[in-house]
């Protein structure tokens, strides 16, 4: 169980950044997010997945507001290799694909891209913008990709200040769970 200490550890020292270009810590952004999974009886893979979906911003070295500079971190792939091992392919790709998730209901929902955030309608434009027709058929064929879209709705609402959360202690027995369905 050393990753669950690990990400414990991670949010404790570094989970105080700002999630990028918001008003709110990478730690409240996080938790935000899985008590909303939890919330809507999300089984603990996905609370898991959305938990840590942007484990990646806090395992690099660039600046919390890079986006704001013009530099697209690829968080997605850091936090899908950093979990896959541990959690599996369930967390791991909604991970991957909370991104191009963004990118997949800007192109297929309307009004959906105007309720963004403004920081994530700026990366959105370093992500590569709405998905095209062709984009939108091949995203629909991946595995996962309906835990990415339900994982991203929460993602998007997970941005309130001051709201109050369980603490990351709460989230563990989920992980532990996850990880021991992998050992089976
Ligand atoms: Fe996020």
């Amino acid at each position: 169980m050393q990753i669950i200490e690990d990400i414990i550890g991670l949010f404790a020292e570094r989970g105080d950044s700002l999630y990028g270009g918001e008003l709110i810590s990478q730690r409240d952004h996080a938790l935000q997010a899985a008590m909303l999974a939890e919330n809507e009886n999300a089984t603990p893979v996905l609370i898991v997945a959305t938990l840590l979906h942007d484990i990646g911003h806090l395992v690099h070295d660039l600046p919390e507001d890079s986006s704001n500079r013009g530099v697209d971190d690829k968080h997605e792939s850091l936090g899908e290799a950093y979990l896959e091992s541990a959690f599996g392919i369930a967390v791991a790709a909604p991970v991957r694909l909370h991104v191009a998730a963004k990118r997949y209901l800007c192109a297929v929902e309307d009004g959906y891209l105007e309720r963004l955030s403004e920081a994530s309608q700026i990366s959105l434009g370093l992500q590569g913008g709405p998905f095209t027709m062709e984009e939108i058929n091949d995203f629909e064929s991946l595995s996962h990709w309906m835990d990415a879209v339900r994982l991203r709705r929460w993602d998007d609402l997970a941005k309130v200040e001051g709201m109050v959360t369980p603490s990351v202690d709460h989230f563990k027995g989920y992980m532990e769970t996850v990880l021991e369905m992998q050992q089976i």
